[in-house]
C-alpha cells in the first residue's frame, strides 16, 4: 500500500484501484484487508520532493511519514503483520535504491544507510522490514543493526532474486521514484541469467534472512521453483506492479477477465512454489476467495 502526507487520496492512474493514501485512510483500508482474511501489508511511502536528498537522511526520521504510518497501523490492528521496505530510492533525489557517489552506486556506503533506515522502522513497530536495494552484505547489516538496537524478533524479507525489471514502471509512477539518470542495472539482476540465483540464496541465508523473496512474479516462476528448491526458508514471490496494470487493462478493454485472470495468476505463482505472494490484487483475491 502507498501511503502519502496528504489524507485526500491520489489516484495512480497506471495502478486502477490503487490510490496513495494518507495516514487515517490507509488505516482504514488496512483494515477492510484484514476483516477479509490478508495477514500482512507491505508499505512504500511516497515522499515529498523538498525531503528528499542524497543520503536519504528522512529516511530514519522517527517522525517520518512511513515511520507515523506504522505506528497508526499497529496501533489500530496489533495483529496485522507490518512490512516496511528498505532502499534509498523513496527518499533519494537520485531515484537509487544505494547511493550515488561520483555518479556510480557505492555498495559499500549504502549499508550504513539501509541498516539505520531498517532500525528506525523497527523501532516504529514494522513486524518485518523487506530491503529491497539489492546492495551486497546489506542483510548482515540490517541484522547486526537490528540486534544491537534489541529487535531481534523483527524478520527480514529479502528481496533475493530481484531481476532489472520492466514491470516496475507503474510502481515508480505510484512513488515518483524512477531513477533520475542512469538504470538499477548495476545491482540488480540480470533477466538473462538464472545460475546467479544460487549465489544470491546462499548469501541471503548466511546473511541471517527469514523469508527469501523472488521478484517479479509470473515472468520469472522458473527462477521461483528453483528458489523454492534450494532453500529450506519460506519463499515469498511479488507479483509486481507492472502484471498487476497488465490484468487490469485488459480487463477495463473487455479483452480478459479480471477476476479469473488474477485467482490464475496467484495459483500459479503458489503452483510454482510461493509460499507467501505479495499482489496488489490481494483484497480482491480475499474477496474472491470468500464468495
Ligand atoms: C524499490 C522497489 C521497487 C519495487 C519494490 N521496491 C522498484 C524498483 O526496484 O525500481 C517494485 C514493486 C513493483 O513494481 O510492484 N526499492
Amino acid at each position: 500500500m502507498f501511503v502519502q502526507e496528504a489524507e485526500q487520496e491520489t489516484p495512480i492512474s497506471s495502478m486502477p484501484g490503487h490510490a496513495r493514501l494518507g495516514v487515517l485512510g490507509l488505516v482504514s483500508a488496512a483494515k477492510q484487508a484484514f476483516d477479509l482474511g490478508v495477514p500482512a501489508v507491505a508499505l512504500f511511502p511516497a515522499v515529498s520532493e523538498q525531503l528528499k536528498d542524497a543520503r536519504a537522511k528522512e529516511s530514519t526520521n522517527p517522525d517520518g511519514l512511513l515511520q507515523r504510518a506504522v505506528q497508526a497501523l499497529k496501533k489500530a490492528l496489533p495483529e496485522l503483520v507490518v512490512i516496511t521496505d528498505v532502499a534509498l530510492d523513496p527518499y533519494s533525489s537520485d531515484g537509487h535504491d544505494g547511493v550515488l557517489v561520483d555518479g556510480r552506486i557505492d555498495n559499500d556506503e549504502s549499508l550504513p544507510i539501509l541498516a539505520a533506515m531498517a532500525v528506525a522502522q523497527a523501532q516504529a513497530g514494522a513486524d518485518v522490514v523487506a530491503p529491497s536495494d539489492m546492495m551486497d552484505g546489506r542483510v548482515a547489516a540490517i541484522r547486526s543493526a537490528l540486534d544491537d538496537g534489541g529487535h531481534q524478533d523483527v524478520l527480514i524479507c529479502s528481496y533475493c532474486t530481484k531481476y532489472a525489471s520492466s514491470f516496475y514502471g507503474p510502481f515508480r509512477e505510484a512513488l515518483d521514484s524512477a531513477p533520475r539518470g542512469g538504470d538499477k542495472k548495476t545491482y540488480q539482476m540480470d533477466p538473462a541469467n538464472t545460475r546467479e540465483l544460487f549465489r544470491e540464496v546462499a548469501l541471503d541465508e548466511s546473511e541471517g534472512a527469514d523469508w527469501i523473496m523472488v521478484k517479479p512474479g509470473l515472468p520469472y516462476s522458473d527462477v521461483l521453483t528453483r528458489v523454492r528448491e534450494a532453500t529450506p526458508l519460506p519463499v515469498a514471490s511479488y507479483h509486481v506492479s507492472g502484471e498487476y496494470s497488465m490484468l487490469k487493462a485488459a480487463s477495463e478493454k473487455g479483452w480478459m477477465d479480471y477476476d479469473a485472470a488474477l485467482l490464475e495468476s496467484l495459483l500459479c505463482l503458489k503452483r510454482a512454489g510461493a509460499d507467501i505472494i505479495f499482489t496488489y490484487g490481494a483484497v480482491d483475491a480475499a474477496r474472491l476467495l470468500r464468495s
